[in-house]
């Protein structure tokens, strides 16, 4: 998809939809916070939230007391409507406007969270393009938790296709700089009461 296609579909969403209204809300994004945690963040982890859109995360991890939040999303509508939300704290979190397939990160994260953006990635070559922007941003040693449709989720998510993949798919995608720490599915349920199946996969960088 090419990236002015792409900035017009999510401008488009965030626009036109209620943020409780998309399928991917999640009111207490309970998996990413657990799988955040077992990664070993402490308050002060550098974490980057990739595809954030307007989801809750960031403001759980306020809540919780994380100092270093950052959230990356191609829509700027959608993380002025998590400012919005969020209000007076929303300045304690570091927002990027920014396609992950085309950033060019200027510092590291300890923790790199996707939930529900890699998916959307089912051209080879802008999979290949956010594993280059993965590892410039993700110190060794770091973590990367990455969501996606289970192999047998949904075929597509906001009316677009998705690439598909389980723990070993995203492995390969990754390759040999990280290593498997742990993978789980996750039954997702939507504002309209249907299931999606997620897969959630956690990659430790090596080194560090
Ligand atoms: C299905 S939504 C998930 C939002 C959020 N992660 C959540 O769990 O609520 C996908 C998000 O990825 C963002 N996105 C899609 N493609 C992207 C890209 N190439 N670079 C950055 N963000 C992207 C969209 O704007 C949207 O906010």
């Amino acid at each position: 998809m090419a990236e002015a296609s792409r900035l017009a579909h999510w401008e488009d969403v965030y626009t036109s939809r209620e943020e409780t209204g998309v399928s991917w809300f999640q009111d207490n994004p309970a998996p990413s916070l657990e799988l955040i945690e077992r990664a070993g963040a402490t308050k002060d982890s550098d974490i980057i939230d990739i595809g954030g859109g307007a989801s809750r995360l960031a403001d759980h991890l306020l809540e919780r007391g994380f100092r270093r939040v950052t959230v990356l999303d191609i829509s700027q509508g959608a993380l002025d409507l998590a400012c919005l939300r969020i209000g007076r704290r929303a300045s304690e979190v570091r927002w990027i406007a920014a396609d992950v397939t085309e950033w060019n990160p200027s510092r590291r994260f300890d923790i790199w969270h996707d939930r529900a953006a890699f998916h959307f990635l089912v051209d080879p070559s802008d999979r290949a393009a956010y594993v280059a922007r993965l590892k410039e941003a993700l110190r060794p040693g770091g973590h990367a938790i990455i969501a996606t449709f289970a192999l047998d989720g949904p075929e597509k998510c906001s009316g677009l296709p998705v690439y598909r993949t389980d723990a070993s798919g995203l492995a390969k995608e990754l390759g040999d700089e990280f290593t498997l720490v742990e993978s789980r599915r996750h039954d997702h349920v939507t504002p309209s009461n249907a299931t999606q199946r997620f897969q959630f996969s956690v990659f430790q960088r090596r080194g560090g």
